[in-house]
């Protein structure tokens, strides 16, 4: 299929490019490359237009000149933190932005959205694992917006049958490529795996741990860590789904949950090194545990995660840290 990838200069946008192209189909990058990664359109050698997400003139014709199938959309601002300070700014990306281009869309023709949402349309759940039908209570401006883009395709699509979508909700994606050839180079970095494998490094003093009383079984939070490459299945896998079903929601996780002490254990195990740790009080917002039930996945898409136990997320993560210090400007 041809498959336009909007936000595939981004770290899970890349990574689904690069299967893409090895499961034989025909990505295109579409990226403003505002945080993402004009290296990472070299390394994977496919074509890529430089554009905004609301440039209708520009997208437009990127659809159009590439006979796009399927757009897949990674584009979006997805810091928490951040859309607390700034929610216009992620409400005019996050859903503005993708209600234009869902304009241009159907203006070229294309009916067919595969999008990222995310488990932070749950916020703070009653029931663990969480199944789609938890109720959607997020918690922040981020999570709202992604839950509103949601909403506003399940209304087009109820509106007009032929317009086809599946909204993919992902856990902590985490890892890079097992070859290495790509990797997670947020600028800055927030998520755990690369953040404590920035200290080992010395690119920072210690990691901190906020939180050592919450209920769990070593009192630190619990979250579902899924690789990237098994993410970038799932989106090849929901493509195809969409031949069948008109709508598909569902989470993208592999059911397991690990503690922030798990993690930081297994990246001692895996590395041999020992990570400078403080610990520090709960940080606001931060839910107690969040793993997903994925048995919908399977049922839909016919994907499980096969990177069940955080060994060789971590593996692959420090494969590329330790070449890629500083990210992709380091290559
Ligand atoms: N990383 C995670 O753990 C995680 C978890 C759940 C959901 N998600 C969602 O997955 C998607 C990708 O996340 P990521 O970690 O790869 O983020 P990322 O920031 O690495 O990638 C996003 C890409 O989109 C591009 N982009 C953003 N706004 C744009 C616009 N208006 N026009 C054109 N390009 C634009 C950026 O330049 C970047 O390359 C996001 O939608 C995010 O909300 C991520």
């Amino acid at each position: 299929m041809n498959v336009l990838v909007a936000g595939g200069a981004g770290y899970i946008g890349s990574h689904t490019v690069k299967s893409l192209k090895a499961a034989g189909h025909s990505p295109v990058i579409y990226d403003n490359v505002g945080r993402g990664h004009k290296e990472v359109i070299d390394i994977l050698k496919v074509p890529a237009v430089i554009g905004e997400l609301d440039d209708r003139a520009v997208l437009g014709k990127a659809l159009q000149d590439n006979k796009i199938d399927v757009v897949i959309n990674f584009a979006a601002y997805a810091y928490v933190g951040e859309s607390v300070h700034q929610p216009l700014m992620y409400y005019h990306n996050n859903v503005g932005n993708v209600i234009v281009m869902l304009e241009t869309m159907l203006e070229a023709g294309v009916k067919k959205l595969v999008f990222s949402s995310t488990c932070a349309t749950y916020g703070d759940p009653d029931v663990i694992p969480i199944t789609e039908n938890e109720s959607k209570k997020p918690v922040s401006p981020y999570g709202r917006s992604k839950w509103m883009t949601e909403q506003v395709l399940q209304d087009l699509a109820d509106a007009d049958k032929s317009f086809k979508f599946a909204a993919l909700r992902y856990f902590n994606a985490s890892g890079c490529a097992m070859d290495g050839a790509i990797g997670e180079d947020h600028d800055p970095e927030t998520h755990l795996i690369p953040v404590i494998l920035q200290t080992l490094l010395g690119i920072r003093d210690k990691i901190t741990v906020f939180g050592t009383d919450y209920p769990t079984a070593d009192g630190t939070n619990v979250r579902d860590y899924i690789h990237v490459e098994d993410l970038a299945d799932a989106h090849i896998k929901a493509m195809s789904a969409l031949d069948t079903h008109q709508v598909i929601q569902c989470n993208l996780g592999t059911g397991r949950g690990f503690s922030v002490k798990e993690i930081i254990a297994t990246v001692e195990r895996v590395t041999g090194k020992t990570v400078p740790v403080e610990y520090g009080p709960r940080r606001a917002g931060d839910a107690i545990a969040l793993y997903a039930d994925p048995r919908k996945a399977k049922e839909l898409l016919g994907w499980e995660a096969q990177h069940k136990e955080p060994e060789a997320i971590i593996r692959s993560a420090w494969n590329w840290i330790q070449k890629h210090p500083r990210g992709y400007a380091t290559t």
